[in-house]
């Protein structure tokens, strides 16, 4: 799979995140190390600390499937329209620190509106790690 078709999963799970308290849509798309895609989208609640973020919601499919290893995730943010840069939040870069290494890359949309890769020790650096 290409960058561009992981993106445009990381779009297209967008669309169906709920996220009724903060309207701001999140899809993640991640490719393991058996080349299978997850995806994931941000999941609100009423009580908004229990709020599930894009990147826990495609791990957490990733490892329901079997995958163990992040080769590349893709982070799509903004309305259904425009494609805003969302970078991932603190805790979400640790969950991406448990199963990456390396050589994972991280793809997310900058400022200018041009999709921009990231290393791990970039976003988490001197990151903990068992
Ligand atoms: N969100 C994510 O899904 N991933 C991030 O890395 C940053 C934030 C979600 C959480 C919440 O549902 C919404 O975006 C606004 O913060």
């Amino acid at each position: 799979m290409t960058d561009e078709e992981l993106l445009d999963a990381a779009r297209t799970v967008r669309e169906l995140a709920y996220c009724p308290y903060s309207e701001f849509r999140v899809g993640a798309a991640i490719i393991d190390e058996n080349d299978n895609v997850h995806v994931g989208c941000n999941v609100e609640n009423a009580a908004y600390p229990l709020g599930n973020c894009a990147e826990a919601s495609a791990i957490a499919a990733m490892i329901a499937a079997g995958g163990q290893h992040i080769v590349t995730i893709a982070v799509a943010g903004g309305g259904s329209d425009t494609t805003r840069a969302c970078t991932p939040c603190g805790g979400c870069r640790q969950r991406i620190r448990e199963f990456s290494d390396d050589r994972t890359r991280i793809i997310v949309k900058d400022d200018d509106g041009e999709w921009r890769t990231f290393t791990m020790e970039e976003l988490l650096p001197s990151s903990f790690h068992l």
